[in-house]
Protein backbone atom coordinates (compact mmCIF):
# COMPACT_ATOMS: atom_id res chain seq x y z
CA UNK A 1 0.00 0.00 0.00
CA UNK A 2 1.46 3.85 -0.73
CA UNK A 3 1.55 6.67 1.55
CA UNK A 4 -1.42 8.20 -1.05
CA UNK A 5 -3.74 5.55 -0.75
CA UNK A 6 -7.00 6.96 -1.73
CA UNK A 7 -8.84 6.20 1.21
CA UNK A 8 -12.75 4.96 0.92
CA UNK A 9 -15.64 4.94 3.21
CA UNK A 10 -17.77 1.66 2.37
CA UNK A 11 -21.88 3.06 3.65
CA UNK A 12 -24.23 -0.14 3.72
CA UNK A 13 -22.87 -3.73 4.43
CA UNK A 14 -25.71 -5.28 1.83
CA UNK A 15 -25.06 -7.11 -1.35
CA UNK A 16 -23.23 -4.45 -3.51
CA UNK A 17 -21.24 -3.07 0.11
CA UNK A 18 -19.45 -6.03 0.65
CA UNK A 19 -18.76 -6.87 -2.87
CA UNK A 20 -17.26 -2.84 -2.85
CA UNK A 21 -15.54 -3.99 0.30
CA UNK A 22 -13.93 -6.59 -1.67
CA UNK A 23 -13.04 -4.47 -4.71
CA UNK A 24 -10.95 -2.14 -2.80
CA UNK A 25 -8.97 -4.71 -0.72
CA UNK A 26 -7.87 -6.08 -4.04
CA UNK A 27 -7.07 -2.69 -5.62
CA UNK A 28 -3.38 -1.02 -4.97
CA UNK A 29 -4.02 2.34 -5.09
CA UNK A 30 -6.74 2.23 -2.64
CA UNK A 31 -7.74 1.28 1.03
CA UNK A 32 -10.90 0.82 3.31
CA UNK A 33 -11.55 3.83 5.63
CA UNK A 34 -14.39 1.52 7.17
CA UNK A 35 -17.56 0.12 6.20
CA UNK A 36 -20.76 1.91 8.06
CA UNK A 37 -24.71 0.49 7.75
CA UNK A 38 -27.32 0.23 10.08
CA UNK A 39 -25.98 -2.80 12.61
CA UNK A 40 -22.22 -1.39 12.58
CA UNK A 41 -21.28 0.28 15.53
CA UNK A 42 -19.37 3.18 13.43
CA UNK A 43 -19.94 7.06 13.90
CA UNK A 44 -20.66 8.50 10.24
CA UNK A 45 -19.43 11.43 10.73
CA UNK A 46 -16.04 9.99 12.05
CA UNK A 47 -15.75 7.69 9.48
CA UNK A 48 -16.65 10.27 6.84
CA UNK A 49 -14.18 13.23 8.39
CA UNK A 50 -11.43 10.29 7.94
CA UNK A 51 -12.08 9.32 4.65
CA UNK A 52 -11.05 10.82 0.97
CA UNK A 53 -14.33 9.55 -0.40
CA UNK A 54 -17.47 7.94 0.38
CA UNK A 55 -19.38 5.45 -1.58
CA UNK A 56 -23.25 4.61 -1.00
CA UNK A 57 -24.94 1.78 -1.07
CA UNK A 58 -27.14 1.91 1.33
CA UNK A 59 -30.80 2.21 0.67
CA UNK A 60 -33.22 5.50 0.02
CA UNK A 61 -34.05 6.28 3.93
CA UNK A 62 -30.42 6.51 4.69
CA UNK A 63 -29.16 8.57 1.63
CA UNK A 64 -30.34 11.87 3.16
CA UNK A 65 -28.69 11.71 6.12
CA UNK A 66 -25.33 10.34 4.47
CA UNK A 67 -25.75 13.44 2.00
CA UNK A 68 -26.05 15.77 4.53
CA UNK A 69 -23.08 14.57 6.94
CA UNK A 70 -20.87 14.10 4.02
CA UNK A 71 -21.19 17.92 3.29
CA UNK A 72 -20.48 18.74 6.94
CA UNK A 73 -17.25 16.66 6.58
CA UNK A 74 -16.53 18.02 3.28
CA UNK A 75 -15.89 14.24 2.21
CA UNK A 76 -16.62 13.68 -1.67
CA UNK A 77 -19.91 11.04 -2.59
CA UNK A 78 -20.47 8.64 -4.56
CA UNK A 79 -24.24 7.64 -4.21
CA UNK A 80 -25.40 4.00 -6.19
CA UNK A 81 -28.76 4.26 -3.98
CA UNK A 82 -31.70 3.77 -5.94
CA UNK A 83 -35.24 5.07 -5.53
CA UNK A 84 -34.25 7.86 -3.62
CA UNK A 85 -37.12 9.76 -2.36
CA UNK A 86 -37.74 13.79 -2.94
CA UNK A 87 -36.16 14.42 0.60
CA UNK A 88 -33.15 12.76 -0.18
CA UNK A 89 -32.92 14.56 -3.59
CA UNK A 90 -32.89 17.71 -2.04
CA UNK A 91 -30.35 17.17 0.81
CA UNK A 92 -28.36 16.00 -2.35
CA UNK A 93 -28.49 19.09 -4.31
CA UNK A 94 -27.65 21.28 -0.99
CA UNK A 95 -24.53 18.94 -0.56
CA UNK A 96 -23.67 20.15 -3.47
CA UNK A 97 -22.52 23.12 -2.75
CA UNK A 98 -20.10 21.78 -0.65
CA UNK A 99 -18.71 18.63 -2.26
CA UNK A 100 -18.25 16.79 -5.36
CA UNK A 101 -21.40 14.40 -5.86
CA UNK A 102 -22.06 11.53 -8.45
CA UNK A 103 -25.17 10.41 -7.98
CA UNK A 104 -26.01 7.08 -10.77
CA UNK A 105 -28.38 4.26 -10.35
CA UNK A 106 -26.45 1.77 -12.83
CA UNK A 107 -22.32 2.03 -12.47
CA UNK A 108 -21.44 0.38 -15.32
CA UNK A 109 -19.76 1.07 -18.48
CA UNK A 110 -22.27 -0.48 -20.85
CA UNK A 111 -25.23 1.40 -19.63
CA UNK A 112 -23.28 5.02 -19.56
CA UNK A 113 -22.95 3.46 -23.22
CA UNK A 114 -26.43 2.54 -24.03
CA UNK A 115 -27.66 5.81 -22.66
CA UNK A 116 -25.74 7.49 -25.11
CA UNK A 117 -26.53 4.90 -28.05
CA UNK A 118 -30.55 5.27 -27.10
CA UNK A 119 -30.01 9.31 -27.54
CA UNK A 120 -28.68 8.80 -31.14
CA UNK A 121 -31.22 6.23 -31.98
CA UNK A 122 -34.48 8.15 -30.67
CA UNK A 123 -33.01 11.27 -32.64
CA UNK A 124 -32.88 8.84 -35.80
CA UNK A 125 -35.41 6.67 -36.05
CA UNK A 126 -37.82 9.39 -34.73
CA UNK A 127 -41.42 9.73 -34.19
CA UNK A 128 -42.46 7.02 -36.48
CA UNK A 129 -41.04 4.67 -33.81
CA UNK A 130 -42.26 4.27 -30.40
CA UNK A 131 -39.98 2.95 -27.58
CA UNK A 132 -40.43 0.37 -24.82
CA UNK A 133 -38.54 -0.49 -21.61
CA UNK A 134 -38.11 -3.53 -19.84
CA UNK A 135 -36.09 -4.67 -16.64
CA UNK A 136 -35.95 -7.92 -15.28
CA UNK A 137 -33.62 -8.29 -11.61
CA UNK A 138 -33.51 -10.68 -8.64
CA UNK A 139 -36.47 -10.87 -6.80
CA UNK A 140 -34.91 -9.13 -3.17
CA UNK A 141 -34.21 -5.74 -5.19
CA UNK A 142 -37.34 -3.11 -3.72
CA UNK A 143 -37.74 -0.68 -5.74
CA UNK A 144 -39.48 -0.73 -9.29
CA UNK A 145 -38.91 0.51 -11.69
CA UNK A 146 -35.21 0.29 -11.59
CA UNK A 147 -33.13 3.77 -11.09
CA UNK A 148 -31.47 2.58 -14.37
CA UNK A 149 -35.03 2.12 -16.36
CA UNK A 150 -36.03 5.41 -15.16
CA UNK A 151 -32.12 6.72 -16.47
CA UNK A 152 -32.43 5.67 -19.32
CA UNK A 153 -36.14 6.48 -20.05
CA UNK A 154 -34.88 9.91 -19.61
CA UNK A 155 -32.40 9.47 -21.79
CA UNK A 156 -34.88 8.89 -24.72
CA UNK A 157 -36.47 12.14 -23.77
CA UNK A 158 -40.16 10.91 -23.32
CA UNK A 159 -41.56 10.36 -19.89
CA UNK A 160 -44.64 8.19 -21.21
CA UNK A 161 -42.62 5.34 -22.32
CA UNK A 162 -43.86 2.44 -20.27
CA UNK A 163 -41.49 0.13 -18.17
CA UNK A 164 -42.10 -3.25 -17.83
CA UNK A 165 -40.48 -4.57 -14.47
CA UNK A 166 -39.93 -8.15 -13.65
CA UNK A 167 -38.63 -9.66 -10.90
CA UNK A 168 -37.23 -13.17 -11.26
CA UNK A 169 -34.69 -15.74 -9.57
CA UNK A 170 -30.85 -14.61 -9.05
CA UNK A 171 -30.88 -11.59 -11.49
CA UNK A 172 -28.70 -9.08 -11.32
CA UNK A 173 -29.58 -6.54 -13.93
CA UNK A 174 -31.40 -6.70 -17.15
CA UNK A 175 -32.50 -3.74 -19.50
CA UNK A 176 -33.65 -4.28 -22.86
CA UNK A 177 -35.30 -0.88 -24.81
CA UNK A 178 -37.20 -1.82 -28.12
CA UNK A 179 -38.10 1.07 -30.88
CA UNK A 180 -41.14 -0.34 -32.69
CA UNK A 181 -42.42 0.99 -36.02
CA UNK A 182 -45.37 -0.36 -38.31
CA UNK A 183 -43.13 -2.67 -40.29
CA UNK A 184 -39.35 -3.06 -38.40
CA UNK A 185 -38.14 -3.45 -34.71
CA UNK A 186 -34.41 -2.30 -33.12
CA UNK A 187 -33.61 -3.54 -29.82
CA UNK A 188 -30.62 -2.09 -27.64
CA UNK A 189 -30.04 -4.78 -24.53
CA UNK A 190 -27.57 -4.82 -21.81
CA UNK A 191 -27.06 -7.48 -18.85
CA UNK A 192 -24.80 -8.16 -16.04
CA UNK A 193 -24.22 -10.77 -14.65
CA UNK A 194 -21.95 -9.98 -11.80
CA UNK A 195 -22.26 -6.86 -9.37
CA UNK A 196 -18.41 -6.82 -9.50
CA UNK A 197 -19.12 -4.42 -12.45
CA UNK A 198 -20.95 -2.26 -10.16
CA UNK A 199 -18.62 -2.17 -7.66
CA UNK A 200 -15.43 -1.60 -9.96
CA UNK A 201 -17.60 1.45 -11.39
CA UNK A 202 -18.25 2.67 -8.40
CA UNK A 203 -14.83 2.48 -7.53
CA UNK A 204 -13.62 4.44 -10.47
CA UNK A 205 -15.41 6.69 -10.10
CA UNK A 206 -14.34 7.88 -6.66
CA UNK A 207 -10.90 8.17 -7.96
CA UNK A 208 -12.22 10.73 -10.56
CA UNK A 209 -15.05 12.52 -8.26
CA UNK A 210 -11.51 13.36 -5.64
CA UNK A 211 -10.37 15.90 -8.89
CA UNK A 212 -13.27 17.27 -9.07
CA UNK A 213 -14.62 20.33 -7.70
CA UNK A 214 -18.24 21.33 -5.79
CA UNK A 215 -21.47 19.82 -8.05
CA UNK A 216 -23.83 17.06 -9.18
CA UNK A 217 -21.91 14.61 -11.58
CA UNK A 218 -23.07 11.58 -13.57
CA UNK A 219 -21.57 8.38 -14.90
CA UNK A 220 -21.46 9.93 -18.11
CA UNK A 221 -19.63 12.77 -17.68
CA UNK A 222 -16.36 9.71 -16.70
CA UNK A 223 -17.19 7.23 -19.18
CA UNK A 224 -18.56 9.47 -22.12
N1 LIG B 1 -25.72 2.15 -8.83
C1 LIG B 1 -25.55 0.87 -9.11
O1 LIG B 1 -24.77 0.50 -10.02
C2 LIG B 1 -26.27 -0.17 -8.30
C3 LIG B 1 -26.04 -1.53 -8.51
C4 LIG B 1 -26.69 -2.44 -7.69
C5 LIG B 1 -27.55 -1.98 -6.68
N2 LIG B 1 -27.76 -0.64 -6.53
C6 LIG B 1 -28.58 -0.08 -5.47
O2 LIG B 1 -27.76 0.00 -4.30
C7 LIG B 1 -28.58 -0.09 -3.14
C8 LIG B 1 -28.09 -1.23 -2.24
O3 LIG B 1 -28.27 -2.45 -2.92
P1 LIG B 1 -27.96 -3.83 -2.19
O4 LIG B 1 -28.41 -4.89 -3.14
O5 LIG B 1 -26.57 -3.85 -1.65
O6 LIG B 1 -29.00 -3.74 -0.96
P2 LIG B 1 -28.98 -4.58 0.41
O7 LIG B 1 -28.29 -5.88 0.18
O8 LIG B 1 -30.37 -4.56 0.92
O9 LIG B 1 -28.03 -3.71 1.38
C9 LIG B 1 -28.39 -2.43 1.85
C10 LIG B 1 -27.47 -2.07 3.01
O10 LIG B 1 -27.83 -0.76 3.45
C11 LIG B 1 -27.95 -0.77 4.86
N3 LIG B 1 -28.97 0.19 5.31
C12 LIG B 1 -30.26 0.26 4.93
N4 LIG B 1 -30.88 1.26 5.59
C13 LIG B 1 -29.97 1.84 6.38
C14 LIG B 1 -30.01 2.91 7.29
N5 LIG B 1 -31.12 3.59 7.52
N6 LIG B 1 -28.86 3.24 7.93
C15 LIG B 1 -27.74 2.57 7.70
N7 LIG B 1 -27.64 1.51 6.85
C16 LIG B 1 -28.75 1.15 6.20
C17 LIG B 1 -28.43 -2.18 5.18
O11 LIG B 1 -28.16 -2.47 6.53
P3 LIG B 1 -28.90 -3.73 7.24
O12 LIG B 1 -28.21 -4.93 6.69
O13 LIG B 1 -28.65 -3.49 8.67
O14 LIG B 1 -30.36 -3.66 6.84
C18 LIG B 1 -27.56 -2.99 4.22
O15 LIG B 1 -26.27 -3.18 4.74
C19 LIG B 1 -30.02 -0.29 -3.66
O16 LIG B 1 -30.66 0.96 -3.73
C20 LIG B 1 -29.80 -0.87 -5.06
O17 LIG B 1 -30.88 -0.64 -5.93
C21 LIG B 1 -27.13 0.27 -7.31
Amino acid sequence: MTEAALNVAVLGAGRMGQQLVQVIEEATDCQLAGVWSRNADTDLAALLAGADVAIDFTLPEATKEIAGVAAEQRAPLVCGVTGIGQEAEAAIAAATRHIALLVEGNMSRGIAVMSRLLRQAAVALGPAFKAEIRETHHRDKKDAPSGTAIALREALGDESINIDSRREGEVVGEHLVRFVSAGESIEIAHSVSNRRVFAEGALAAARWLVEQPPGLYRMTDIWS
